[in-house]
């Protein structure tokens, strides 16, 4: 049988036509709004390019999120990709989508050792940058970046993926780090504080559910918020594949973070059919297949009924639940880490149109207090 043509349960007929009328067919107009439906729990957004918003998938962002993060073009390559040119025109325009719409804005990321620009880290002869220089550089790039979006963006994540995968030690070898050491850390926080003192200010992370990774994001922001230092929230990526996400760890997670009492923001959600790999690689004849099967769709469906569940739950501090792109028509997991290889991680499918897992995860409203 055809995925798209697989039947909603009875029961949850009945939930949804009790929460939203006559909810028999998928026609436009009988299509809840994702954004309504979690109206007053928490933001329903997504990250998307100055491409994409003009596109077919904008009117999927029109109808159904209220908050966008630029998937791209505000990380440090991209934005000031020379000592002295920024490349505004591609955050304006989402700005200004952003605004035509009611819509929030997220900013995304002040600073991260990945999509650098080559010229941060290199005095113009090509030695290494001393600290005092590259801290300058940091404090000037926050100053202009967060000094433009000001009053625009209500929320930045400061600091990106910061600390190690290797559970043996505490912080990833990066050129910020090795030159500067851990304090360039609580410095470009101040800064944007600084920059912005109205932005909520984040750190983000990936493979939050695993206990040790974990345990070092609660540490490092524990720490910075004991020594006064402005962090406003922490940002739980939520890169999770129908393979290896358990329940039970979720709801530790959620958990953990919640007790420390800051803002959680879910920030880069999706869930791939494929399993996860750290590392990029060429494709192999196994992963000519067609991802999107039965057993597949059945897991995700109920994976993300199950995610939701957990955000409805811890709903007084998760603020927002961001997706990490629109819909299946693209996704940034077509070409991680298998260049090619097409994912369908979202709620919407290819043809925009939602999956049986956007309904399961509408069905979560149900448990509203
Ligand atoms: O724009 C160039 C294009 O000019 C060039 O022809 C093409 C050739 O490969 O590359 C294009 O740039 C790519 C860019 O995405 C825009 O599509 C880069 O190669 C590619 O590396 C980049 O990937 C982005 C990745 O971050 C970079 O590490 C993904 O789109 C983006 O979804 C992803 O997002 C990150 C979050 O920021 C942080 N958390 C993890 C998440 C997934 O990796």
């Amino acid at each position: 049988m055809d995925i798209h043509l697989r039947k909603v349960s009875l029961s949850a007929w009945i939930v949804l036509i009790l929460l939203f009328g006559n909810a028999s067919g998928q026609s436009a107009d009988t299509i809840p709004s994702l954004r309504e439906v979690f109206r007053n729990k928490f933001l329903i957004g997504a990250s998307v390019s100055p491409t994409n918003i003009h596109s077919a998938e904008g009117e999927v962002l029109k109808k159904h999120f209220n908050s966008l993060t630029a998937e791209n073009v505000m990380k440090m390559g991209v934005i000031h990709p020379e000592p002295n040119r920024y490349a505004w025109s591609g955050p304006d325009s989402i700005a200004a989508f952003a605004r035509a719409h009611g819509m929030k804005f997220r900013g995304h990321t002040l600073v991260w050792h990945k999509q650098t620009p080559n010229w941060l880290f290199r005095e113009s002869d090509g030695r290494t940058v001393s600290k005092e220089k590259l801290l300058q550089r940091l404090k000037e790039h926050i100053f202009a970046v967060a000094g433009r979006y000001r009053g625009q963006i209500y929320a930045w994540d400061v600091l990106n993926e910061a600390l190690s995968d290797d559970p043996g030690t505490f912080y990833t070898r990066t050129p910020f780090m090795e030159i500067c050491g851990e304090e360039f850390i609580e410095k470009i926080f101040r800064w944007a504080h600084e920059a912005d003192p109205n932005a909520l200010l984040f750190y983000n992370d990936y493979r939050e559910t695993d206990p040790v990774k974990r345990k070092k994001i609660i540490e490092m922001v524990t720490r910075l918020r004991d020594k006064g230092v402005p962090i406003h929230g922490i940002g739980l990526q939520g890169h999770w594949s129908i393979h290896s996400l358990r329940e039970d760890e979720l709801e530790a997670c959620l958990k953990d973070f919640a007790a420390t009492g800051l803002i959680l923001h879910i920030t880069e959600l999706d869930l791939s059919l494929w399993p996860g790999e750290p590392e990029r690689r060429e494709i192999r004849p196994e992963d000519n297949v067609n991802a999107y099967t039965m057993a597949n769709a059945n897991r995700q469906d109920a994976l993300y009924g199950m995610i939701f569940s957990k955000f409805v739950k811890y709903a007084d501090a998760i603020q927002a639940v961001t997706f990490w792109n629109i819909t299946d028509r693209h996704s940034w997991l077509d070409e991680w880490p298998v260049r090619g290889r097409k994912d369908h991680p979202l709620l919407f499918d290819a043809n925009l149109q939602p999956k049986f897992a956007f309904w399961k995860v509408v069905e979560q409203a149900r448990n509203y207090k």
